[in-house]
């Protein structure tokens, strides 16, 4: 038995042999096509002889019925292949082992990657996520990046890569001359900023307001404007007293930034922010690196490069604008300089940024301007995860009730809140250990799951009551089916203790029984637990970790079938079925905990 359990692809490494055998063709694992069969002969199905037939000009029947026969050479007696039958225009079904499957999951239970393989080339992926502008709350779009952001960083981790996540706050740049004189107006540098009990200093909460204040006194009261414009100057030459101020509001905005990450169980800590103050210092290179590389032209008293194939409306190339007409430098060219520092510095292989869809344009040129200038190579790659917007269950923007922008921090709390009054609700917390615990894993869960589980780019609707809910594709009907095989497996390990004086043994002892797959349930559980590799690397390939969730939810109904009609710890279940059962059971409780876990959502014991 091989330590990976990931079927589609040992069905491919077998096809691409039999290729190689039968008919001397090299292929590739993709050109296998190997496919989960819809079909109820059949446990996968591989469409690979009609593209190859007519490459090497021969009928497709044949060449399947030659790749069929080899791939059925008798082996052991737990062969993963046992029946390989030609169909139609030249698919070959096929049908896993009986033995394979019940070992196959054996080893689900014993291994604590439940037989995903790691990556054969681990790479180093520098990942952008979250990103919140100081003094401003972070708003719905922020919570979608930190949740996709931090499940893919979570993914490629699990998958044996390496990832340098990188949290781009907005924390510099021309509004900050007007928020820092407002701030001395106010006298805030007065107060002691230590003392968050002090209501003299203006936490987070105002600061929303705050920004507000600033902006109005900015665009009505031209000495304050004056002054603001001055203050940036004084900030990017590099004033003390200036930078002490800034300092403070980026302080007093990370400090609530980081109680969100908290409780969402966010991994991003201090270490991982790089703002865009961070790549200031080399602006100026940067500018002076393209206008040597002749990527740039002035127009209209902006330096700016025109990465290919960008056009406006009327046809026009696009800029992107490298250095302002008044010398400035703005966001674009703080991404350029990121692209640079991230592939030339720290060597990455590929640049991900998780950022919202109306980004899209503004990265795809930055991506390019990056080949142009040979930061970007050959064989590094940029991705922009881009994902929609968040809306409210009415289809509008996601408002509070009254109107106004939702504080995330309050979100959270009602997910909480709602997790709390609903499992009291439905009497499922009495067995809770720890009800604040089970409260929090079940409403972040929700709010986590219900923004993974649709795909990415999509907008999603924020409905409280479906995300909630214990039916459907959500994180409480996972969690459940976690919860119910924990009690199972108590259920099992306390009947084992009970029995003649023997010591009470562990849940693990009591479910690892050898599989054998005896009803038709017990086997597609099977073929679906060990469909777990498959979802893992699908959902890395286009990075959407909502087709993990689709494996979760698929799982999970399986396991419900299953539990219906093969009854476990009945006393008529014969004792070798029934520690078959128990193992099936573990090793479901087991891939679906790893699953959520790869989601950043955490499973209650007891629910
Ligand atoms: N701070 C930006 C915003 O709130 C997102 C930054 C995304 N990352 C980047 N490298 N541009 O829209």
């Amino acid at each position: 038995m091989p330590s990976s359990t990931h079927v589609s692809q040992l069905l491919a490494a077998a096809v691409q042999d039999a290729y190689r055998s039968a008919l001397d063709l090299d292929i590739t694992q993709d050109d296998a096509q190997i496919r989960v069969s819809t079909r109820p002969e059949a446990d996968y199905q591989c469409n690979a002889a009609m593209g190859i037939a007519r490459k090497v000009g021969k009928p497709p029947r044949e060449v399947a019925q030659a790749v069929a026969d080899t791939l059925l050479q008798p082996g052991d007696a737990d062969r993963l292949i046992a029946a390989a039958e030609v169909a139609g225009p030249g698919f070959i079904n096929i049908r896993i082992g009986d033995d394979w499957l019940g070992s196959a999951v054996e080893q689900v239970v014993t291994d604590e990657r439940c037989g995903v393989p790691a990556a054969s080339s681990p790479k180093r992926f520098a990942l952008d996520y979250s990103s919140p502008n100081v003094a401003k709350e972070m708003h719905v779009g922020h919570l979608r990046s930190s949740i996709i952001g931090d499940a893919v960083a979570r993914i490629l981790r699990f998958a044996g890569h390496e990832v340098l996540a990188h949290n781009h706050l907005g924390d510099w740049g021309t509004p900050f001359g007007m928020l820092i004189e407002h701030l001395r107006d106010v006298d805030f540098g007065a107060a002691d900023a230590e003392d968050a009990d002090n209501p003299a200093t203006p936490t987070i909460a105002d600061l929303n307001a705050f920004y507000q204040q600033a902006r109005v006194k900015f665009d009505s009261d031209p000495e304050f404007a004056d002054r603001a414009r001055h203050r940036v100057v004084l900030l990017q030459s590099g004033d003390e007293p200036t930078l002490k101020l800034w300092r403070m509001l980026v302080a007093e905005s990370t400090r609530h930034f980081e109680q969100v990450y908290s409780l969402l169980g966010i991994g991003l800590t201090e270490d991982d922010v790089y703002g865009e103050s961070f790549y200031n210092p080399v602006l100026a290179d940067v500018a002076t690196e393209l206008e040597d590389k002749g990527l740039t032209s002035i127009s209209d008293g902006a330096l700016c490069v025109f990465p290919p194939g960008f056009t406006g409306r009327e046809g026009e190339p696009l800029p992107l604008i490298v250095r302002k007409r008044d010398g400035g430098y703005g966001y674009a060219a703080t991404d350029l300089a990121t692209a640079r520092y991230w592939l030339l510095e720290r060597k990455c292989d590929e640049l991900l940024y998780a950022v919202g869809t109306p980004q899209s344009l503004h990265f795809r040129m930055v991506f390019e301007a990056s080949r142009q200038a040979g930061w970007l190579g050959e064989e590094q790659t940029a991705t922009h995860i881009a994902f929609g917007s968040m809306l409210g269950a009415d289809g509008k923007m996601f408002k509070t009730r009254a109107g106004g922008t939702i504080k995330l921090i309050d979100l959270l709390g009602e997910a909480i809140d709602r997790a709390r009054a609903r499992l009291e609700l439905e009497d499922a917390g009495s067995e809770a250990e720890d009800s604040d615990t089970i409260a929090r894993q079940v409403g972040i869960g929700a709010i986590k799951y219900a923004d993974l589980s649709s795909a990415r780019e999509n907008d999603y609707v924020f409905d409280w009551d479906r995300m909630l809910s214990m039916e459907g594709n959500t994180a409480a009907y996972v969690q459940y089916a976690i919860a119910r095989i924990n009690s199972i497996g108590r259920k099992a390990a306390g009947a084992a203790g009970t029995g003649a004086g023997a010591a009470p043994e562990t849940e693990a002892d009591a479910a690892s029984g050898a599989v054998v797959l005896g009803e038709e349930p017990e086997r597609a559980l099977a073929l679906r637990i060990l469909q777990l590799p498959a979802a893992i690397e699908a959902a890395i390939g286009t990075y959407e970790p909502h087709k993990i969730c689709t494996y979760l939810f698929d799982t999970a109904t399986e396991f419900s079938q299953f539990y219906q009609k093969c009854p476990i710890l009945a006393p008529t279940t014969p004792p070798d079925v029934r520690a078959s059962r128990l193992a099936l059971a573990d090793a479901t409780g087991r891939v679906l905990r790893l699953g959520l876990g790869l989601l950043g959502i955490e499973s209650p014991e007891h629910l």
